[in-house]
């Protein structure tokens, strides 16, 4: 049995060659000329609960994801990002009896929503994903016949303003998931260098202005003028992009690099996907919505690692019985929301789903 869960987990490399921002169409976007910038809502303007809109997230692949997974009534299931538990739900729908749902979210505001749902088939914890095959170990489970993955922030951590994850108000720069631990974006701000910040933001925002950027907050934090709010972070970085994509606010990409890197999604999801793979029982589906493409691509390399075992070189003198056989299978095409979809949810536009079945190969 495994044991210890690493409840800090690693500090995340700046390795990453790009990382998209999600509302952008295409890195070729044309750019704009620098215009003033909308201006941030101070956050007593929001309701009493400091959002600005309901406590709820729509689910996106609702359907698409949950038929993937291919539920057997009897099975064992792993929502990895139980958000406000739209698949969780719909598997539990098809689960009979003898089924089980664990679910995983590193938010306690998810951890608390979990709550309503009362199913004794059911099991919330609260842990990053990366700790998944631990956590299970300890609850005695070695095999589970699917997991599926919902990647990146949910809407009401976006449309709570005091999360700081959102240049649209003005409130505390946190951007963790999980508010027990780690740094904030504050933090990482008033500790690092203009160097790394400059390639966390090139890294993970694809942000052509990144140097400028960087320069222009490292200057105000040595001025004496400490970043701590959005609306700060937001005025800092417009002054310092001079070029940016129509439709955009110019502190988009640094807004996403930075919280990829305060929570260390791309080092989450590398972790995650071997254990993914170990966790599966033959026939067991694993099912990932990807939002960029930076968490695209690890998901797509790593099944396409699984199914593609024959790398040698062509002529190299081996029997095809003797080549390694794929621990996996794709299952169809990616998957992305059609247009209805888009329009009745905007935020999954840049959704794409990768379905892959474990083989029976140890
Ligand atoms: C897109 S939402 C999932 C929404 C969910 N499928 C639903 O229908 O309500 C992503 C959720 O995953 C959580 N999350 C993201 N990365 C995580 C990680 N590495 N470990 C645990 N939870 C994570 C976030 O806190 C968020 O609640």
């Amino acid at each position: 049995m495994i044991k210890g869960v690493n409840s800090t987990p690693p500090k995340a490399p700046v390795s990453a060659k790009s990382a998209p921002s999600e509302s952008a169409s295409s890195k070729d976007a044309l750019l704009l000329e620098k215009r003033p910038v909308e201006v941030s809502a101070p956050i007593s303007n929001l309701n009493s609960e400091g959002t600005s809109s309901a406590n709820t997230h729509i689910t996106v692949l609702l359907d698409e994801a949950v038929h993937a997974l291919a539920v057997k009534p009897d099975g064992i299931y792993v929502d990895g990002t139980f958000g406000r538990g739209g698949h969780s739900k719909k598997i539990l729908e098809q689960l009979g009896a003898n089924g089980r749902l664990i679910a995983f979210d590193r938010d306690l505001k998810a951890i608390e929503s979990a709550k309503a749902i009362g199913d004794l088939r059911f099991c919330m914890v609260h842990s990053h994903f990366a700790g998944m095959q631990a956590k299970l170990a300890d609850m005695g489970i070695l095999k589970v016949d699917g997991i599926l993955l919902d990647l990146g922030i949910s809407s009401p951590q976006i449309d709570d303003a005091s999360r700081g994850f959102s240049f649209r108000y003005d409130a505390p720069l946190d951007m963790r998931m999980d508010q027990s631990s780690g740094q904030t974006v504050a933090d990482f701000i008033a500790n690092t260098t203009e160097q790394h910040l400059g390639e966390v933001i090139k890294n993970y925002g694809e942000e052509r202005f990144a140097k400028q950027i960087a320069r222009a907050i490292i200057k105000e934090r040595n001025d004496g003028r400490a970043i701590t709010t959005t609306g700060q972070l937001a005025k800092v970085v417009a002054g310092a992009v001079t070029r940016f994509e129509p439709g955009q606010n110019p502190a988009t990409r640094t807004f996403q690099a930075l919280r990829i890197y305060v929570n260390q999604e791309l080092e989450e999801l590398s972790l995650t996907m071997p254990q993914c793979l170990a966790l599966l029982a033959p026939k067991g589906r694993l099912a990932v919505i990807s939002f960029h493409s930076l968490e695209d691509r690890i998901v797509k390399q790593f099944i396409r690692d699984q199914v593609n075992t024959d790398n040698l070189p062509a002529n190299f003198p081996v029997r095809a019985a003797d080549l390694p056989q794929p621990k996996m299978v794709n299952v169809g095409k990616t998957i992305k929301p059609g247009a209805k979809e888009v329009k009745a949810n905007p935020r999954s536009r840049s959704a794409v789903l990768r379905v892959a079945e474990r083989t029976q190969v140890a």
